[in-house]
């Protein structure tokens, strides 16, 4: 491991580790959960918008503090901060996030690698709905099973890690991210020959404005938030082993774009199929990939039984995918910061995090089944660690980092980070950083007041 140097050796495998940490169970799995439950393409858009005047810049701000550190987000804020050693505190924010992220979304990760499974033991063939819904539930609410499907995902995604920045993290994102477009194409091409696939893109592309509340506007802000992984510290590492020619405003637009399109392409996946049999509804919730989805490869590819075997295996395997890359940058923030701050080597601590991160996930398996009862909070430690995440960290640390580095950061210093040193133009610098001084922090403001239930949003 000595000579592997922390840095992505190459600019393309800088946005692929990028792109993957954002691609996952975010497009893949709560994307179309949140359409279906927001009613379809006016969601989309002001998603979009989210995307463009939020996503984007929080995502140039935390390249920007991680690549001019270079060392670790701990360092990183300090030397943005010109020195000031109380800002280094900012490197707990990915540390103590890591373990808390992993934990929950390592739970329905290793769901995705058991449906995997099923799906290679021709374990969907001939089930009637019913039972498609019962063996769901039975699953998860058992004790051990999803703790071992659990269990593997993280010794997957710690021996990744364990193998450094160049030959585990750049390179798995080299070799899952193409396969992981592949699949993703060859499921829409299918998935837009089925029976009544028009209905299933006019839910998805003709707006109804009519839906549009100020919920649906703050929901499409957060799940932005969620699928881009910001706020949250996770880029901020990554782009600590970034090079100093990388063009950090270029490659957050590819990033948001790769994010965005994997998402647009999950729904025209899903919607015509769910819409190809008559009777069933794009807002079945999170379960629409675990219920609804098998039981639609069956129905409608039941007289081709080897497609629907061949579907259901490449619809898996894509959510394996978009959830290992992504689970990768989760543990790649707490290994980081231990790494480099407790001097521990890379195996030892990918090995600690992953136990500690394996204990915790255990509590939260539990939260369908045994534990159901157990609330923190009024929630079950799976929806606690979500809302924690999601709801609180995300929304903070964003505007942490906005805050920080449109009013505390010597205003040349983030300029010659942006334009490499004046080498590039950057045309786009006085909008982004009108909008991390004044619109981010703002709108951040509304979506965490939004997700505490705040009454006085009642009116928007
Ligand atoms: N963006 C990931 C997804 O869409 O599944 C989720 C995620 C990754 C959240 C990394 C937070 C994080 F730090």
């Amino acid at each position: 491991m000595g000579s592997t140097k922390n840095v992505f050796a190459s600019k393309i495998g800088a946005i692929l580790a990028a792109a993957g940490s954002a691609v996952g169970l975010g497009n893949v799995w709560r994307f179309p959960t949140e359409v279906g439950a927001n009613g379809g393409a006016a969601f989309i858009l002001i998603y979009v918008l989210s995307m463009l005047i939020l996503g984007v810049p929080i995502m140039v701000t935390e390249f920007a503090i991680g690549r001019h550190g270079g060392e670790d987000v701990t360092h990183a804020f300090q030397k943005m901060s010109g020195g000031k050693r109380g800002w280094r505190w900012m490197g707990l924010l990915p540390m103590v996030s890591g373990f808390l992220v992993l934990s929950y979304y390592a739970v329905v990760a290793g769901w995705t690698l058991y449906y995997l499974f099923e799906a290679l033991m021709n374990g969907f063939a001939g089930k009637s709905p019913d039972e498609f819904t019962n063996d769901f539930v039975a699953f998860s609410s058992d004790t051990w099973q999803p703790i071992f499907w659990m269990g593997i995902i993280i010794a997957m995604t710690c021996a990744i890690v364990a193998l450094g920045v160049q030959k585990g993290i750049e390179r798995s994102a080299k070799v899952m991210m193409p396969q992981l477009f592949f699949f993703i194409l060859v499921l829409v091409g299918c998935s837009l020959t089925l029976p009544n696939a028009g209905l299933g893109l006019s839910f998805l592309f003709s707006p109804d404005f009519s839906k549009v509340t100020g919920s649906v506007v703050l929901s499409a802000m957060g799940q932005a938030f969620f699928s881009l992984s910001v706020g949250i510290g996770c880029l901020c590492t990554y782009a600590c082993y970034f090079r100093k020619d990388v063009d950090l405003m270029k490659d957050s637009f590819s990033v948001a774009g790769i994010d965005t399109l994997v998402a647009l392409l999950s729904g025209l996946i899903i919607f015509p199929a769910v819409y190809s049999i008559p009777g069933l509804s794009p807002d079945a919730g999170p379960s629409l990939v675990f219920i609804t989805l098998p039981n639609v490869f069956q129905q409608v590819f039941g007289g081709i039984p080897w497609l629907a075997y061949v579907f259901s295996l490449i619809f898996y395997l894509l959510l394996v995918l978009a959830a290992l890359t992504s689970s990768i940058s989760m543990l790649e923030m707490s290994v980081a910061y231990f790494h480099k701050n407790l001097h521990l080597s890379r195996p030892v601590a990918a090995v600690i995090v992953s136990l500690v991160c394996l204990a915790l996930g255990i509590f939260c398996s539990l939260s369908f089944g045994d534990w159901s009862e157990v609330k923190m909070f009024g929630l079950n430690f799976f929806d606690f660690f979500d809302f924690l995440v999601a709801k609180f960290i995300m929304p903070v640390g964003g505007m942490v980092m906005c805050i920080f580095l449109g009013w505390v950061v010597d205003e040349r210093v983030l300029r010659a980070e942006l334009t490499n040193n004046g080498t590039l133009r950057s045309p786009l610098y006085s909008t982004y950083r009108f909008i991390i001084r004044y619109i981010a922090p703002l709108c951040i403001l509304l979506i965490f007041a939004h997700e505490l239930g705040l009454a006085w949003l009642d009116w928007l």
